[in-house]
C-alpha cells in the first residue's frame, strides 16, 4: 500500500520520540511491502520560532493531501510568556479544527508487565484497566463563542461558552457506539446534566442515538461521580463518551491510573482524511534532548494509525506485539523503571522495538 504521512515532531521530547516512531514505520513498510511517503512540517513552539505562528499555512497545506498525521508534542516554558493567540497549544487546537477531527480516542490500558507502576491499590488494579475515552474534540467550551475578557463597571470579567449542537453530539456518540461494538459493547456517557443545559441536550441526543445501537449497553454518569469511579473501580468502564473539557480532564486521570503515561497513544479523527495520531503525554521539556524519553506511546500511536487510517490490523498487531515483547524482556525507560529491570534510553528503546519486529 502507498501511504502518505505528515510527521509533525513539535517541541521538547517530540523530536526524539518521533525519530523512533519513524524507524518503526520504516521497518513495518519493509516487512509488509508498503511504500511510505513521509513529509515533515512545523507545529507549536518550533513553528513560532521559525515562522512566528504555531500553525503555519504551509503545515496545513502539507497535511491536507495526506492519509494521516503523526504528531509528537507541543509546548514548553520558552513560549509560556507569549500572547495567548500565538501559544504553541493554539497549533494543536488549530490543526484539530482545520481537519474537523471531532472524535478523540484515548485508550487507557494497563500493561500487565507495568502493574506495579499503577498508583492504585493492587486489589483494584488486579481487576484490570482497559477502557477507551471518546472525547469530543472540536466544539464545546474550547471553541464556543462568545469568549473573551471585558470591563464591566470598571471590573474585569472573562468568559467562555460551553455549547453543543445536536449534530455535534450525535456524530461523536456514533463513534463511541461503533467503538464499543468492537470492544465490550458498553458506553458510559459522562455529563453534568444535573446543572448544565448543554449537558441536558448532550444526554438527550446520546439516548436518541443509542436507539440505533440496541446491542450496546448505555449508562450515564455525572462528571464528578465519573472522576471518582475511575479511581474507585476503573474495571467497570469500557467506552467513556464525553465532551471536550470533561474528556480532557478524565483522559488524564484514566491515563495516570494505569501508571504509564509514557505508554499511551491516541487518535483524533473526522469523517475524512487525514486523521491525527499522537502520544497522550506532553513535550516534557525537563528531559528533552537527553535520550530519556519513552518513545512507546508514539510507537503505539503508529500502530493505531495502521489500524484506523489504513485498516492494516496485522501491521498494528505486529507493533503492539513487539512493544509487549520488549517489556517482557525487562527493558524500561526511566518513567516506567522498577527494580530488577534494565533501564534504556529513548534511542535504544526504539531499536529494541525494531529488532522485536
Ligand atoms: C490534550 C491537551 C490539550 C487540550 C492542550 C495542550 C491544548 O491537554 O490534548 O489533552 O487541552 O486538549
Ligand atoms: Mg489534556
Amino acid at each position: 500500500m502507498h501511504m502518505k504521512i505528515c510527521v509533525l515532531p513539535g517541541d521538547g521530547i517530540g523530536k526524539e520520540i518521533m525519530i523512533q516512531a519513524e524507524k518503526v514505520m520504516a521497518r513495518i513498510a519493509d516487512l509488509f511491502g508498503h511504500d511510505l511517503e513521509i513529509d515533515h512540517a512545523l507545529i507549536g513552539g518550533a513553528a513560532i520560532d521559525e515562522k512566528g505562528v504555531p500553525l503555519p499555512d504551509e503545515t496545513i497545506e502539507l497535511c491536507s493531501g495526506k492519509d494521516a498525521i503523526l504528531l509528537g508534542a507541543v509546548g514548553g516554558p520558552k513560549w509560556d510568556e507569549l500572547d495567548k493567540a500565538i501559544r504553541p497549544e493554539k497549533g494543536l487546537l488549530g490543526i484539530r479544527k482545520a481537519f474537523d477531527l471531532f472524535a478523540n480516542l484515548r485508550p487507557a490500558l494497563l500493561f500487565p508487565e507495568l502493574k506495579d507502576a499503577s498508583l492504585l491499590r493492587p486489589d483494584i488494579v488486579d481487576k484490570g484497566i482497559d477502557l477507551l475515552v471518546v472525547r469530543e474534540l472540536t466544539s464545546g467550551i474550547y471553541f464556543g463563542e462568545p469568549r473573551g475578557e471585558e470591563i464591566r463597571n470598571g471590573r474585569k470579567f472573562a468568559f467562555n461558552t460551553m455549547i453543543y449542537s445536536e449534530d455535534e453530539i450525535e456524530r461523536v456518540a456514533r463513534v463511541a457506539f461503533e467503538a464499543a461494538r468492537k470492544r465490550r459493547s458498553k458506553v458510559c456517557s459522562v455529563d453534568k446534566a444535573n446543572v448544565l443545559d448543554v449537558s441536558q441536550l448532550w444526554r438527550e441526543i446520546v439516548i436518541e442515538t443509542a436507539r440505533e445501537y440496541p446491542d450496546v449497553e448505555l449508562s450515564h454518569l455525572y462528571v464528578d461521580n465519573a472522576a471518582m469511579q475511575l479511581v474507585r473501580d476503573p474495571s467497570q468502564f469500557d467506552v467513556i463518551l464525553t465532551s471536550n473539557l470533561f474528556g480532557d480532564i478524565l483522559s488524564d486521570e484514566a491515563a495516570v491510573i494505569t501508571g504509564s503515561l509514557g505508554m499511551l497513544p491516541s487518535a483524533s479523527m473526522g469523517l475524512k482524511n487525514p486523521a491525527l495520531y499522537e502520544p497522550i503525554h506532553g513535550s516534557a521539556p525537563d528531559i528533552a534532548g537527553q535520550d530519556l524519553a519513552n518513545p512507546l506511546a508514539t510507537i503505539l500511536s503508529v500502530a493505531m494509525m495502521f489500524k484506523h487510517s489504513f485498516a492494516l490490523d496485522k501491521e498494528a498487531m505486529a507493533i503492539e506485539g513487539a512493544v509487549k515483547d520488549v517489556l517482557e524482556k525487562g527493558f524500561r525507560t526511566g518513567d516506567i523503571m522498577s527494580s530488577g529491570m534494565k533501564q534504556v534510553g529513548c534511542d535504544e528503546m526504539g531499536n529494541l522495538v525494531v529488532q522485536a519486529l
